[in-house]
């Protein structure tokens, strides 16, 4: 019988299963959008019961596409959206609330007191992370002072809090049977209460947020067996969970200190492997775990998080009816030759690294009736470029490495517009392996590493191939002049709801 290894993908717009065989393939992907449930500018909810029940559907239908039986899964890795943020009932296993979204700002009021008094970086030395909205700590904080009853139950640990790694090994493995309650480092490195140095939650961080320890997960490795699923079909051990970020990063093989990845999803996150010690940040960018195997050191990365991206050509499609499909935006960019002077900052959650700004907002400039239609879909991708090219320039002055070429993957990787683009916008090559689920692969490899379906990371590198590779080709005085239109453009979209 053939042995295969799968990955749960929980995304910020889906949730997909994975069959992975030795090599890296792709043998079958099921996937299932959920809603996106928008209260209130600024607010993001999902719900946690459709992401659980899609995540059920999608392990049956990948199974049955690949025509295997769960026992022909040595293991399975999980990976994740990170920091959103969930509480339910030990008893019951009901959300007492949707879970909060990594990009909503619901927060947005304890972030800046928790600011006022001490700065915005007061908790950076401890957990590697600036105060903001985009983290788990205050969106817990936010529950726990505004679901009735929580802060009570949540004391006496009948209320649990979890990311979404959390929450499905909750369910996998028997949910109030006996469900385990933990969450991998990489998470944790994401809540803001855990420290980045002991990989502990810290005592201080609890005390000032206000978060009863009794509600909290186990914190264990990105890779070790945890348990076996018992749910949707039992016996597979559970042996990988990793941020989805963290897990691409893992996934692109970047395990020497310097290699970095770019993600182009919902948001662009860029990650660089720093090696065994965690680096600080003054550029504005974040410390944070890239990835732990049982029994080694942590392995830390710096992080720069751009929040929106591939989710502004979701709205241009949703929100404008401009385009009808993602791709489309690719063609309406092609019917002109430049952004004809237009820019489009998405601040649509505020803007993340390197500005942590949860006052600004989205803005279109530099109209005039010239533009049109294919200047909006062209200034809409350059935005995602210009937005890596922030929080490259600030890796590179934090790390003191230059990033002589950048490992792309996600979804955006497909619109070679974008990546040509962002070449030239950077003056380093773009680079695409042929695998580009290297966020589901990640999640695998975690967990195959394991249980032996792989033996050591060299197997991992082994797997890794480059598809395509752009070369920058663009005048260095025109890359300049948009770089610096840009950064005019940001500056004016600070500060609008305060
Ligand atoms: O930090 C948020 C990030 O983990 C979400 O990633 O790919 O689900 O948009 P994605």
């Amino acid at each position: 019988m053939s042995q295969y290894v799968g990955a749960i993908d929980q995304g910020t717009t889906s949730s997909r299963f994975i069959v992975f065989d030795r090599e890296g393939r792709i043998i079958a992907c099921r996937q299932r959008e959920h809603a996106q449930i928008y209260p209130r500018p600024g607010q993001v909810e999902h719900d946690p019961r459709e992401i659980w029940t899609n995540t059920q559907a999608v392990m049956r239908e990948a199974l049955a596409e690949a025509g295997i039986e769960p026992r022909s899964l040595l293991s399975i890795g999980i990976t994740n959206q990170r920091e959103t943020t969930l509480i339910w009932d030990r008893r019951t296993g009901e959300p007492l609330h949707n879970a909060l979204v990594w990009q909503d700002t619901r927060n947005d009021r304890l972030v800046a007191e928790f600011a006022r008094d001490g700065g915005r970086d007061r908790f950076r030395g401890i957990t590697g992370l600036p105060l903001a909205s985009y983290f788990s700590g205050l969106k817990l904080r936010w529950l726990l002072d505004h679901v009735e009853g929580a802060r009570a139950k949540a004391e006496a640990g009948d209320v649990l809090f979890g990311n979404i790694d959390t929450w499905l090994v909750w369910n996998l493995t028997g949910g109030p049977d006996g469900g385990l309650h933990l969450t991998d480092v990489t998470n944790a490195s994401r809540t803001q209460l855990m420290a980045l140095d002991t990989l502990a939650w810290d005592p201080g961080m609890l005390a000032a947020f206000g978060i009863p320890r009794a509600m909290l997960p186990e914190i264990v490795s990105s890779s070790q067996v945890y348990g076996e699923t018992k749910v949707p079909f039992a016996g597979v051990p559970i042996a990988g969970i990793l941020g989805d970020q963290q897990a691409a990063l893992f996934g692109q093989t970047c395990f020497r200190p310097g290699e970095a990845k770019n993600t182009y999803g919902t948001g662009c996150f860029a990650l660089m492997n720093t090696g065994e010690t965690p680096v600080p940040s003054t550029c504005g960018l974040v410390t944070t775990v890239g990835y732990k195997l049982d029994g080694k050191p942590a392995i830390y990365a710096l992080e720069g998080s751009i929040a929106i991206t591939g989710a502004l050509v979701q709205w241009l499609r949703d929100n404008l009816g401009m385009i009808r499909d993602s791709a489309e935006v690719e063609t309406l960019a092609a019917t002109v030759t430049d952004n004809g002077d237009v820019y489009f900052v998405p601040a649509f959650s505020g803007l993340y690294a390197p500005h942590w700004n949860e006052g600004a907002r989205g803005l279109i400039i530099g109209l005039t009736r010239y533009a049109n239609k294919g200047h909006i879909a062209r200034a809409c991708l350059e935005a995602t470029a210009f937005q890596t090219r922030e929080v490259l320039e600030a890796m590179e002055k934090d790390s003191g490495i230059p990033v002589r070429e950048l490992r792309s993957d996600g979804g955006m990787v497909a619109n070679r517009t974008l990546m040509q683009f962002q070449a030239d916008i950077l003056d380093v090559p773009v680079v695409r392996p042929q695998v580009t689920e290297t966020t589901a692969l990640g999640a695998a490899y975690a967990a195959g590493l394991a249980t032996g379906y792989w033996n050591s990371l060299d197997d991992l590198v082994h797997n890794w191939g480059v598809d395509r590779r752009w070369k920058p080709d663009m005048d260095a005085g025109e890359r300049r002049r948009i770089t610096a239109a840009w950064g005019r453009a940001v500056k004016r979209s600070f500060d609008w709801t305060v």
